[in-house]
């Protein structure tokens, strides 16, 4: 009779979870006048918690405007960007930097890693901002090296590591320990 009950009850609490992200139609425009270019005219883009989504485009067709507002690096011209549900044109900078730092990672193009720093304190480092105690970093750091097989890399710099090694899949794991 319970779990009669208490199914119906989790499919509905399901049925209202908002999507993780939600663009609606979102514009973005750089510059002004006639130097303007209008790089994102209302894009519309909902991604629910545990989907998977790649966008692709030709050069300049705007993925990287797109996931710099998905990634709360910039603000639309127009539009709105739910993040949870939450509203993130009505947040603060400050608020925005918070959301970045507890619920977003992010793998960039360049690795950015530090060249003469370990592969484990290049993996801590976005956990540092996230002030994390320095344990509880070093243990995260480790794991998520040890899920991509550079477990024995920890110590060695970038440098160090084979091409390979070092490739944007391997650094992943810089995003990883964040868990975003
Ligand atoms: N800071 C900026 N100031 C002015 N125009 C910009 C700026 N950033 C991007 N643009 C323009 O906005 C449009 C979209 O650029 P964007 O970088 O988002 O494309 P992209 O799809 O990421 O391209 P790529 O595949 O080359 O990385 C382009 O016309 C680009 O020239
Ligand atoms: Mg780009």
């Amino acid at each position: 009779m319970t779990t009669a009950i208490a199914q119906p009850q989790a499919a509905a609490a399901h049925a209202t979870t908002p999507p993780v992200i939600e663009l609606r139609l979102v514009t973005k425009t750089y510059g002004a006048g006639a130097a303007a270019v209008q790089a994102l005219r209302g894009v519309d883009l909902r991604i629910a918690a545990g989907e998977f989504v790649a966008v692709m485009g030709p050069s300049g067709s705007g993925k990287s405007t797109c996931m710099n507002i998905i990634g709360c690096l910039d603000v639309p011209t127009s539009g709105a960007y739910f993040f949870e549900g939450v509203d993130v044109g009505a947040l603060s900078r400050e608020q925005r930097a918070l959301l970045r730092r507890h619920y977003l990672g992010f793998v960039f193009q360049g690795y950015n890693l530090l060249n003469r720093t370990s592969a484990l304190e290049n993996v801590e480092l976005p956990l540092v901002y996230r002030g994390l105690a320095p344990s509880a970093r070093r243990a995260r750091a480790l794991g998520a090296l040890a899920a991509v097989g550079l477990a024995a890399w920890a110590h060695h710099t970038p440098g160090e590591l084979s091409g390979a090694s070092s490739s944007g899949s391997r650094w992943r794991a810089r995003s990883s320990p964040s868990r975003p």
